[in-house]
């Protein structure tokens, strides 16, 4: 029996459309007091109590498309704590709309995130690190889209030319609430966020994306893989040195950095993305690394979801 199912595009526009800015919050610290620096944090980790941060963003037009293309679903890629797949998962359960999640890991892996796309019907297949580094490659590609016929293939992150849009409405709120920044910084991984950043850009506003991945020298190629007119652009770069150790990694002592600055600032932080970035800036502020008297812009791109016991 050939079940076809019709998703309805107007669940996406009740999930989108009444959603309003992710709150923006003024931060405290003495360090910034010492230096002279105004520094807010857009609260995008609070967008969604599922589809969270730069997912509710970057997601955005690719479900749109999905669901007026009536695609049968979308299938993605990730670890086994990936706050992508878990977005995914989530919102393809709101929209009726088949998810599939192809995971780094083994099969009887279990974890809160896991249990999660499960119970929200994502179909996971677990493949290990070697076959996961051929996540780009064409030939896999094609036999999964054989496997799955008609589903739209998104790559890890949902890093991808159709993410940037969703991305970009973040300068459009913003531009209402909080005119005249110097500059915007958040976490990086796969790029697909900083991309979006600056395919609007105000002249006025550098951006600064803080790398989380140890030796992401190919990052800055891949941004502007991404969106090509980043390789003309002269107001952003890329921090590549606090990376912690390398992805998901973080010393004793930064940890507890962390929740203190979680703590400091009254900010809920998770050690892999916003806490470890958040981090980096106030350590580049103590040295000296942001002109006094700048008004600066930290982007919180949510993932709690991820670091669930381990806090
Ligand atoms: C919570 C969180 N913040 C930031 C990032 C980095 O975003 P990007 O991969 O677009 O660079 C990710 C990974 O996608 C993430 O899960």
């Amino acid at each position: 029996m050939v079940i076809i199912f019709v998703s309805d595009p107007s669940c996406w526009q009740q999930l989108y459309q009444r959603q309003p800015p992710s709150p923006l919050q003024r931060l405290h610290h003495p360090l910034l007091e010492q230096h002279r620096l105004t520094l807010w944090i857009k609260r995008d980790d609070l967008l969604h109590p599922l589809i969270s941060g730069n997912k509710w963003r970057k997601l955005k037009y690719i479900l749109r498309q999905a669901l007026s293309e009536q695609a049968s679903g979308i299938l993605s890629f990730g670890g086994a704590y990936s706050n992508h797949l878990h977005a995914l998962a989530a919102a393809g359960h709101r929209l009726d709309l088949s998810t599939v999640g192809v995971v780094r890991g083994e099969p009887q892996s279990n974890n809160p995130t896991l249990v999660d796309a499960r119970r929200w019907g994502m179909t996971l297949e677990f493949v290990d690190r070697q076959q996961y580094r051929r996540r780009q490659d064409a030939d896999w590609l094609a036999e999964l889209a054989r496997r799955y016929p008609g589903y739209v293939i998104v790559p890890e992150g949902g890093s991808c030319p159709q993410a940037l849009p969703g991305v970009t409405e973040l300068w459009q709120e913003l531009e209402r609430e909080l005119p005249a920044l110097d500059e915007l910084i958040l976490p990086v991984a796969s790029g697909g966020t900083l991309a979006g950043l600056l395919s609007a850009r105000p002249a006025s506003t550098q951006v600064r994306g803080y790398a989380v991945l140890k030796g992401a020298g190919w990052l800055k190629e891949e941004v502007c893989r991404l969106y090509p007119p980043a390789a003309q652009d002269h107001g952003w770069k890329l921090e590549l040195s606090h990376h912690g150790g390398g992805y998901a990694k973080s010393s004793a002592t930064d940890k507890a950095a962390i929740a203190e600055l979680a703590k400091q600032l009254g900010v809920p932080l998770e050690p892999i993305y916003s806490g470890k970035a958040l981090l980096g800036l106030l350590r580049d502020i103590e040295a000296g690394r942001y002109a006094a008297g700048s008004r600066l812009l930290f982007v919180h791109t949510g993932g709690m979801q991820g670091a669930r016991g381990t806090l």
